[in-house]
């Protein structure tokens, strides 16, 4: 069977997007299903190439059995032939996204992480960077509940 492949990408591939990436195996696992996935993430910018994800991420994200093992890598041109899904955080990754596709078919496939949110109404998930531990928590709350209406998009939209 096709894997289905997703990218999720923020700015600095350092806070969000590790974190998505991390949250997402994790429900992916739980259901069984992790031979069907490819998941990933990725930055528009690299600021912080290389780098682990930033320890005050890291360290929100344990406190809910999450590990962040990725290290921040620039978004490349490929990643738009490999991935079937490129999930934004928010509007400046969407629109930075959408300004590195090459055509209408890698645009398709460019989404925003909140167009899947169940309970929070949030339109972008919030950039944490330069704020306090709760903008931390915010993130986590955010992707475990878009996490899942991602999941059952794609299950419900890939043939
Ligand atoms: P992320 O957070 O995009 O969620 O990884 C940020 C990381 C770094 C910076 C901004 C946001 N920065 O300005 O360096």
């Amino acid at each position: 069977m096709k894997k289905y492949k997703v990218l999720f990408v923020c700015l600095g591939n350092i806070c969000r997007s590790p974190s998505a990436e991390a949250v997402f195996k994790a429900l992916i696992e739980k259901k069984g299903e992790e031979p069907d996935f490819e998941i990933d993430s990725a930055g528009t910018s690299d600021y912080h190439e290389g780098e682990p994800a930033d320890q005050r991420m890291q360290k929100h994200a344990e406190k809910r059995g999450y590990n962040l093992t990725s290290n921040s890598r620039p978004l490349k041109t490929e990643d738009f032939d490999k991935f079937d899904l490129i999930v934004a955080m928010d509007d400046n990754n969407y629109y930075d996204l959408k300004e590195k596709a090459r055509s209408l078919e890698d645009e398709k496939k460019i989404v925003k992480m909140t167009d899947f949110s169940r309970k929070f109404e949030y339109d972008h998930v919030p950039d944490p960077y330069f704020g306090g531990s709760e903008g931390f928590e915010i993130v986590l709350d955010l992707l475990e509940d878009a996490g899942e209406g991602l999941y059952h998009h794609m299950k419900s939209t890939k043939n």
